[in-house]
């Protein structure tokens, strides 16, 4: 039965080998622990490797299955993980062409994610600011962002989200004139801040940049700072928050921190997250202790909120004008 409560959560952060598939493995179990019906979509296409992460054998059908066309729907290709109640979505490796989707198995993709039976659905999005890996990341309520305490992962990091405020902003636009209105308005700059679009967009189409604004006001970011070891570096992940919200007009949550642990390497090795290996270890707790802040975040006011401008447009002029002569006729 199809549960209009399913909760939507992607993991990204642009930058390769920042823990995005730590994350994600750990705080999949953890959400299955908490009782939600939990799937973990493998969706670092071309470099997937959740399943080597849960000591599985990627023997069955993959995603790769999905964007072919052989399969259509999730559940043919979901695999158990030793965690009751979470189950994996298996992704492709090594597949040339994989990373690279074309218009039809990109929708064949984000249809199978989008109606999977499920309570929670995570997204491991895999690495980079591709339309593939942005759309997927977009499709989510909650996104996730992992960052390490290092200047070129807050770099990627803001790249990252600029790229999915981007899509964003141009998906709002829903008239050809909208369109190229965007176009226009974004010029491809390093340095252009979001604010300054939406004030771009505002003074051609208001309506289009309260949609937009709506849009970002609810975007639902999550910060994780991993391999954290001091106040100072906590400190820094606040400073990024303030930078996105200066500069792309979204405001992030923080979410938790990670220590850097050598049982992360360990856990790997063992093919078993962290968590499964290990649910006493601090990491494992505040998996626990994310997953449960996650699950209490508002996704359904999230949600209204975004499309809420959509719902409530501008009135034209001329019938505000009207509406006006109408109260002063009444009064
Ligand atoms: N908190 C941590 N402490 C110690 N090691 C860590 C920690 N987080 C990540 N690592 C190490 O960093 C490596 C990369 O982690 P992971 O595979 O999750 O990154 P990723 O962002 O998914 O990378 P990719 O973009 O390549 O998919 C792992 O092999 C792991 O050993
Ligand atoms: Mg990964």
């Amino acid at each position: 039965m199809p549960n209009p409560d399913k909760i939507f959560i992607a993991i990204g952060g642009g930058k390769g080998g920042v823990g995005k598939s730590i994350v994600s493995s750990n705080l999949a179990v953890a959400l299955a622990r908490l009782g939600k019906r939990t799937v973990l979509v493998d969706a670092d296409l071309g470099a997937a490797n959740q399943h080597t992460m849960f000591g599985l054998d990627r023997t069955g059908p993959t995603l790769h299955g999905i964007i072919q066309g052989q399969h259509r729907e999730l559940s043919e290709i979901l695999v158990e993980t030793g965690t009751p109640g979470l189950l994996l979505a298996p992704g492709c490796g090594a597949i040339p062409g994989a990373a690279n989707l074309e218009g039809n198995a990109k929708a064949r993709l984000m249809e199978a994610v989008i109606n999977v039976s499920a309570d929670v659905v995570l997204i491991d999005v895999g690495a980079g600011i591709s339309f593939d890996v942005i759309d997927l990341y977009n499709l989510a309520d909650l996104r996730l962002v992992v960052v390490l305490p290092q200047l070129t992962s807050f770099q990627n990091a803001y790249a990252f989200l600029k790229a999915a405020v981007h899509r964003s902003i141009e998906g709002a636009a829903d008239t050809q004139a909208r369109r190229e209105l965007y176009q226009i308005a974004s010029p491809p700059s390093e340095t252009d801040r979001i604010p300054g679009l939406l004030t771009r967009l505002r003074e051609h189409d208001p309506t289009y940049a309260r949609m937009a604004k709506a849009r970002l006001q609810h975007f639902g970011v999550e910060l994780i700072g991993n391999q954290i070891v001091s106040p100072k570096e906590r400190g820094t992940l606040v400073a990024v928050a303030k930078m996105f919200q200066d500069f792309l007009g979204i405001e992030a949550n923080q979410l938790g921190h990670l220590r850097f642990n050598r049982r992360f390497g360990e856990s790997i090795n063992a093919r078993r997250p962290l968590i499964q290996l290990d649910p006493l270890d601090d990491c494992s707790r505040g998996f626990m202790q994310m997953a449960q802040t996650l699950l209490s975040r508002d996704v359904l006011g999230l949600r209204k909120g975004r499309t809420a401008a959509d719902e409530a447009p501008a009135p034209i002029p001329e019938a505000a004008l009207i509406a006006d002569l109408h109260a002063l006729l009444r009064a």
